[in-house]
């Protein structure tokens, strides 16, 4: 990486390559890495003028696409009363549709995230975006081929403001007057409204039942929210130069146009003193560096249905990645058919037979009611209870938030509901319940 002297910096973003400008080897393989794992269902994968890159997956294919289109009609009596026409269930997915609505852009990324940050991600993918259920799925890519991603991403959105991130490691004390300056600023101009900086203690009702309640207030699958988007802070020092992080606190849009920050208003100065804090205030907490105990499981003293744990969870969540074939056009999702950068197992969690039939690892047909691995949990109750394992390695919750260990979820073996929050321990005891009484079958014929 280049190092500048500070004289050097520029306040401005890079200029993007010219659209159709050739890609290098190394880039060209990166966009045909990320056309065959898919990241254009759920990322914007386009230069800034739209017309290069990776174009969106179709709608029938795009998580976010179709979920927005499907939101998109809210309110609007004559479209939905014209989709029902079709989708006689329309109503009950505007109920139901709450994630994949908005993620981040992957197009103009680099205009202020380090290249070395986004490689980094790659291998061990963390949880950036405290307000974001969501999580980046683990990836099965040779690190050649993360490398070329990479070199693809930088290709499309240019390079960040000159200079790579953690350049500035010389800064004001913690605890010092600038630092502390900057931290008052930071809640003066309405930063925390959105961000959160680590365990950062903001002060003035910057609390966790403000979060708590600010969370709640934002509307299920809102598709305008930018506080959705916002990532917490603790990173940036890893992610931008500071002379970019200057530039983007004070003008958004002059660093990324595609930004869905809003342009605070600041007074000359401001800036600087904000990106003292950010860089310099200290952000962990010492004690929490262990992920949290899996939560203990309850076996209900009840009887279970399998029209419980389907409605409760495998139709619910499972089935939009592990779907019946047959029904949907010969797409059984990722974990079926196959997708997102996987190969897919055979996995139909739409129905009972499916769910009964297992699924085809390396050859071999493998049941989902049975241990794995010696020691393991049946499969269907291990796969969740890994789900938890990994959430809790990067916690997000205000005020207990865990320094990222560099460790993500292992790609060969993910968590499963795959990109998405753990499930509650009401609804893992269901299922745990449910395989320990021999997974009866359906009541009624579904
Ligand atoms: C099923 C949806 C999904 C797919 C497919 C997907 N991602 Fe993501 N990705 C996410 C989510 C959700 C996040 C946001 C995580 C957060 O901020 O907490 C994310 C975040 C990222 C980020 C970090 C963005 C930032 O702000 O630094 C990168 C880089 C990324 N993804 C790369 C990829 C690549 C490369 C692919 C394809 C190989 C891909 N993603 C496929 C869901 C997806
Ligand atoms: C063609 C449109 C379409 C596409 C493409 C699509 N979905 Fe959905 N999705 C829906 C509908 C409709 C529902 C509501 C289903 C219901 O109510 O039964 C839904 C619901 C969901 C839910 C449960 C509700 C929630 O928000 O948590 C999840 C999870 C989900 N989809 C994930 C995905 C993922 C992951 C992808 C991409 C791999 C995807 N979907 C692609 C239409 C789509
Ligand atoms: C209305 C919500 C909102 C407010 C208020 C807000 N931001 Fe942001 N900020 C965002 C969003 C959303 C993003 C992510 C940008 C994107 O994905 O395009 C962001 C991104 C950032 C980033 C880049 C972080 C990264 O890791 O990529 C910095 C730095 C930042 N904001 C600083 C600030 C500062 C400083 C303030 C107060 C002056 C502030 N923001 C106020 C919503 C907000
Ligand atoms: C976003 C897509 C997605 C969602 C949602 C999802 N899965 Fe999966 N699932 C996958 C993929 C992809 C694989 C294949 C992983 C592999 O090849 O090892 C998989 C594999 C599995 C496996 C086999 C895992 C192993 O290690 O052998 C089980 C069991 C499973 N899923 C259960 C579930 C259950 C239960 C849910 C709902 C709680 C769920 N999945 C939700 C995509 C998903």
């Amino acid at each position: 990486m280049r190092c500048l002297p500070f004289s050097l910096l520029l306040f401005i973003a890079g200029p993007a390559p010219a659209t159709g400008a050739p890609l290098s080897e190394l880039a060209a393989r990166g966009k045909a890495v990320m056309a065959a794992a898919q990241c254009n269902r759920c990322h914007a994968v386009t230069d800034l003028s739209g017309a290069a890159g990776l174009a969106p997956a179709d709608r029938a294919m795009h998580c976010v696409d179709c979920h927005r289109w499907i939101l998109g009609t809210k309110g609007d009596d004559k479209a939905i009363a014209r989709q029902r026409l079709e989708f006689p269930d329309w109503d009950r997915y505007l109920e139901n549709i709450e994630h994949f609505v908005r993620l981040p852009d992957l197009g103009t990324l680099t205009r202020r995230v380090d290249p070395r940050f986004v490689r980094r991600f790659l291998d061990a993918p963390v949880d950036l975006r405290p307000h974001l259920d969501e999580s980046m799925i683990p990836l099965r890519l040779s690190a050649a081929d993360k490398d070329a991603v990479v070199a693809y991403l930088v290709a499309l959105g240019g390079e960040a403001v000159a200079g790579p991130a953690g350049d500035a490691t010389a800064g004001p004390a913690p605890g010092s007057v600038a630092i502390e300056a900057g931290r008052a600023l930071f809640v003066r101009r309405g930063c925390p409204t959105c961000h959160l900086v680590g365990n950062a203690r903001l002060g003035g009702g910057f609390d966790l039942a403000f979060y708590r309640a600010m969370r709640a207030a934002i509307p299920v699958g809102d598709v305008a929210a930018p506080v959705i988007s916002a990532p917490n802070l603790r990173f940036v020092r890893a992610r931008m130069a500071r002379a970019g992080l200057v530039r983007f606190i004070e003008d958004p849009a002059a660093v990324d146009p595609r930004t869905v920050m809003p342009k605070p208003s600041l007074e000359p100065g401001d800036a600087e003193r904000i990106a003292d804090f950010l860089l310099f205030a200290p952000i962990d907490f010492a004690g929490r560096t262990a992920p949290d105990p899996a939560p203990e499981v309850p076996m209900l003293q009840r009887e279970v249905t399998y029209d419980e744990v389907f409605d409760e969870v495998l139709g619910r969540i499972c089935v939009h990645c592990h779907m019946n074939p047959t029904s949907n056009n010969g797409d059984g999702g990722a974990g079926n058919t196959g997708g997102l950068g996987f190969a897919g197992l055979g996995l139909d969690l739409e129905t009972y037979a499916g769910l009964k039939r297992g699924m085809v690892r390396d050859g071999k047909p493998q049941s989902v009611l049975a241990p794995a691995r010696p020691g393991e949990a049946p499969l269907l109750l291990e796969v969740l209870l890994r789900r938890q394992r990994e959430a809790s390695r990067d916690r997000r919750l205000p005020f207990a938030d865990a320094p990222a260990a560099g460790v993500g979820p292992d790609p060969a073996h993910p968590g499963m509901p795959m990109g998405l929050p753990p499930l509650d321990p009401a609804r893992l005891a269901l299922v745990k319940t449910w395989v320990a009484q021999g997974a009866p079958g359906p009541l009624s014929e579904r």
